[in-house]
């Protein structure tokens, strides 16, 4: 297993393993990994005779008052694990390397990324997008790997491909969560032992309504309404948003028919954690 630094040394990797005929995925991620990258980068080396990990915090994805100065960083930790994980090689470059100082080109979306996380984070998917697009030029792999975790981050990553034309598949992989429930996420560090306790509302109020769901329920502002209600007991918990939408789309519903996506984003203390799941 291999960590490199620069856009030139992916590339001349890559090109030698496309000389051999080989098949390359990619697993982006921010670092910081646990359960969850590792069960991405354990599906990539599954389907994919080479697999990349990217290992970079993106400052563009991050709003002015967000995390990026204190977001948990440890790449010998990384390491370890993607090299247990039997990945081939860590792209790890300092954001100079990814951003020139005249940095002007973006991709931004125009559907998908207004509602749930775009609301409060306006700038996020811009950054994703724009960072997702890079890493797809600099690896050109045949697949990449993504989390339901970030359910609205797949959905755009998937629109993202099909309007510019990639040609990548884009593997969506299920979220990885604590014995209790928690959906595991590098942010999760970030709480105290009683913001860790108060942080099981998230997982308990969406498994409590997604039974309800399966048992007939399907009124969405019934739905919406019940899950509010249970996180508010929280006293450490204040909500960003509790929605209901179409899946993949993301269109606003009324009642539960077809796929829908229920997806939650609620401040523990100063942490914002997500979670959600699909139906
Ligand atoms: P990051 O938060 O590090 O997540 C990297 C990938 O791991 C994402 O696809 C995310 O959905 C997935 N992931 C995180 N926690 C998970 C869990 N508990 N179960 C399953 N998958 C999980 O998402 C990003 O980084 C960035 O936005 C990125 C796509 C790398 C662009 O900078």
């Amino acid at each position: 297993m291999k960590i490199v630094k620069t856009i030139k040394e992916v590339r001349d990797q890559v090109r030698e393993w496309r000389k051999e005929g080989l098949s390359v995925g990619l697993v982006p991620t921010m670092g910081y990994l646990h359960e969850g990258h590792e069960s991405l980068i354990l599906k990539a080396v599954k389907d994919n005779d080479r697999v990349v990990v990217s290992d970079f915090v993106n400052p563009m994805q991050f709003g002015p008052t967000e995390d990026l100065a204190t977001y948990p960083r440890d790449l010998d930790h990384d390491a370890r694990l993607v090299e247990n994980a039997g990945a081939d090689l860590i792209f790890n470059p300092e954001p100079e390397e990814m951003y020139l100082d005249d940095f002007s080109s973006f991709v931004d979306m125009s559907t998908l990324t207004g509602g749930l996380c775009g609301k409060t984070r306006p700038i996020h998917f811009r950054g994703v997008c724009t960072v997702v697009s890079k890493l797809f030029n600099i690896v050109t792999p045949d697949r990449a790997y993504f989390g339901e975790k970030d359910a609205q981050q797949l959905a755009v990553i998937k629109h993202m491909v099909s309007d510019l034309s990639y040609g990548i598949e884009i593997v969506g992989c299920p979220i990885i969560r604590e014995a209790d429930g928690l959906a595991k996420s590098s942010r999760n560090t970030y709480l105290s032992e009683e913001e860790r306790k108060a942080a099981l509302v998230l997982s308990k109020s969406l498994f409590e309504e997604k039974k309800k769901i399966e048992e007939g329920l399907k009124d969405v502002k019934t739905i919406v309404s019940d899950i509010r209600t249970n996180i508010e007991k929280e006293p450490l918990a204040k909500i960003d948003y509790v929605e209901v939408v179409s899946w993949p789309d993301l269109k606003a519903k009324e009642t539960v028919d077809g796929q829908v996506l229920c997806a939650i984003a609620v401040y523990i203390g100063k942490t914002r954690l997500i979670d959600n799941f699909i139906l």
